[in-house]
């Protein structure tokens, strides 16, 4: 496909910066904003590190809207592909209106900022977290919308209403919404991934804490869901594919003013004590654990039907578990 001059929010961020590296090595004009209030500068210099080419970093915020304005000012943008958001589901709970209004308002001025600018293609960095309890597994995309656990994921759930919402007023909005399974991994030179700051909620960082001697044992939250072990059960997708699903989707983003939905996963559900498994093999550590209570607001089972993503997008994951763990562990190694 042709080039595209693509604002990419949230590009210094842990999915965001891969996917500024598959963006570029496909030959797109890439454009970050970031206020990096989670995330650092420097990950650009890493970016075109592992790329050798060069892209436009603006820091900004999206709750100020001349500094988006400015950027549409000076850039002929194609497409947005909109990462932006504050995404740790405990600190939502107790900041609900520091993350719906981060989250909500900054997209609600971005879309005015490129609705001003007749720029109306985007896609939107969504969750499984929308199906809440989901009635089918694996879940497809038309499994019903559910009820969420938490602020975090109502933002998710309403953006996408918010941007299905603008398509019903004006069908020349080509939106295209990603639900994310559970990202892991990091790109393979080690020099981008996920680091997030103090004690992480996600399991592979604890674990990788854990094995690196910085906590010592991670709690395993319930060993009695309906699984085949008792532990909770989740589709962990390699990032560097997930970044890739944003490339494939950006044919479909430019060729098809409508609302499409994906589901971003690798099909496989995993559970926790397989994840710890494979991580002490993959990397010859061990992770001491005991089993602690269930979590408020865990599921029990979540894994992903992603076969229109296939169909539709050409679009399959191709990591496997080994590989996810290998590749954090290398960049745990180097940046935790
Ligand atoms: P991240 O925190 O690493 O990246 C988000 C980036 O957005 C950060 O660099 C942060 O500085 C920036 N940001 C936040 N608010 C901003 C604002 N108002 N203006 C400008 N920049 C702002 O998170 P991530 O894991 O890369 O996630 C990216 C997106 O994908 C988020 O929207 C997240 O909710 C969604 N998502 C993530 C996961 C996951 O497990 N990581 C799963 C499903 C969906
Ligand atoms: C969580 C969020 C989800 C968000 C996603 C990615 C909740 C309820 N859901 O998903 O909204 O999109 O992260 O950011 O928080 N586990 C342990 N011990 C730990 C950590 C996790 O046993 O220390 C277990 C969990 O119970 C779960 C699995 O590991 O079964 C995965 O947990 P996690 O990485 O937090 O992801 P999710 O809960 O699936």
């Amino acid at each position: 496909m042709n080039s595209l001059r693509i604002l990419v929010t949230g590009g210094t961020g842990f999915i965001g910066s891969h996917t500024c590296v598959e963006l570029i090595n496909e030959g797109h004009e890439v454009i970050i904003l970031d206020n990096l209030c989670n995330s650092k500068p420097e990950v650009c210099d890493s970016i075109k590190k592992i790329t050798g080419r060069d892209l436009t970093f603006y820091k900004g915020d999206l709750l100020n809207i001349s500094s988006i304005e400015s950027i549409f000012d000076e850039h002929d943008i194609d497409c947005v592909i909109h990462f932006a958001g504050l995404k740790a589901v405990g600190e939502s709970v107790e900041k609900p209106i520091e993350y719906y209004h981060n989250n909500i308002t900054g997209t609600l001025n971005l879309c005015e900022v490129m609705k001003k600018h007749n720029c109306k293609k985007i896609i939107f960095s969504s969750s499984a977290t929308v199906y809440g309890d989901p009635e089918i597994i694996p879940i497809t995309e038309d499994c019903k919308k559910g009820v969420c656990t938490n602020p975090y994921g109502w933002t998710k759930s309403m953006i996408e209403q918010i941007l299905t919402d603008l398509h019903t007023s004006d069908e020349d909005w080509s939106v295209i919404l990603l639900r994310y399974f559970n990202p892991l991994g990091a790109h393979e030179s080690g020099l981008i991934g996920d680091n997030p700051n103090g004690i992480p909620n996600n399991l592979l960082p604890y674990v990788m804490k854990v094995a690196l001697g910085q906590l010592p044992k991670l709690g395993v939250f319930g060993d009695d869901y309906d699984t085949p072990d008792g532990t909770g059960v989740r589709d962990y997708i390699h990032v560097v594919d997930l970044a890739k699903g944003h490339v494939k989707a950006l044919d479909k983003l430019m060729s098809d003013s409508d609302v499409n939905i994906y589901n971003l996963g690798t099909g496989i559900g995993y559970s926790v004590l397989d994840v710890i498994k494979a991580f002490e093999k993959a990397n010859d550590v061990h992770i001491p654990y005991e089993i602690k209570p269930r979590r408020a607001g865990d599921i029990s089972t979540c894994y992903a039907d992603s076969s229109k993503a296939t169909a539709e997008l050409g679009w399959k994951a191709e990591y496997d578990l080994e590989k996810m763990c290998k590749d954090s562990w290398n960049f745990a190694k180097k940046c935790y």
